[in-house]
């Protein structure tokens, strides 16, 4: 059996990593997985029952009995907690205000990691986005991107997906998730070995796309 081609899509928050990953699925008829809609889900879940998420021993023990499920049509990416489809509660402040707490726990990361081993060993071919997809999910990865965006551009577009919010306040909420997923102990958010960085700053979702198109159409 061949390994699906995979194309492993990491970077900082607000690189515009979700809408470039699923218009590169769609282009190149590629499953896609979303992984920190994962972390997410897996947060909301732990909220709901009341875990202090700032108690790393207490994260571990609820996360086990967490059950994930992930679509991954890149046309309608889907995400459900024991059948309850959370793809919206899992974008809300709350969420968003406490994953990187819930993502620095080893444990979670080894169960959530196993689960993302598993999705890309059934699929015929996939983009997989998160931060450590390069470096440790699918090091083996036909194609590695690491895309990035200066922080300002990245809080403009964050501001804006979030109804008109304020940009420089954005950027710093962006600027202290950063920090605690870049510095974490268990897989930091780090560009991995043979990734090729792409800069977005400049360009526009298609010229993104297009370009890391161009880069899996000429990989080996
Ligand atoms: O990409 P996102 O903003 O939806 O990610 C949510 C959080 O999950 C973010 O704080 C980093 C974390 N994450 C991670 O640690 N590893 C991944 N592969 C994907 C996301």
């Amino acid at each position: 059996m061949t390994s699906p081609l995979v194309v492993a899509i990491d970077g900082p928050s607000g690189s515009g990593k979700s809408s470039t990953s699923r218009g590169v699925a769609g282009r190149l008829g590629l499953a896609y997985l979303d992984t920190g809609a994962m972390y997410r889900a897996m947060t909301w879940a732990l909220l709901q029952q009341g875990v202090a998420l700032d108690d790393p021993g207490a994260v571990a023990a609820a996360a086990d009995a967490v059950t994930l499920v992930s679509g991954t049509d890149p046309l309608d990416p889907t995400i459900h907690v024991g059948g309850v489809d959370v793809a919206e509660p899992i974008r809300s402040d709350e969420v968003t205000g406490s994953v990187s707490l819930v993502a620095a726990v080893p444990h979670v990361r080894e169960l959530l990691v196993a689960r993302q081993r598993e999705v890309i060993a059934g699929s015929d071919g996939i983009v997989v986005e998160g931060r450590d997809i390069g470096s440790v999910v699918a090091p083996d990865a036909k194609v590695k991107i690491y895309l990035v965006a200066d922080p300002a551009a990245r809080a403009a577009r964050r501001a804006a997906e979030n109804g008109g919010a304020d940009a420089a306040a954005t950027e710093q909420a962006l600027a202290a998730r950063d920090r605690i997923d870049s510095t974490r102990a268990a897989s930091p958010l780090v560009q991995s070995e043979g990734a090729v960085v792409v800069d977005g700053t400049h360009l526009t979702l298609d010229e993104v796309i297009d370009a890391i198109v161009r880069i899996v159409d000429a990989a080996p």
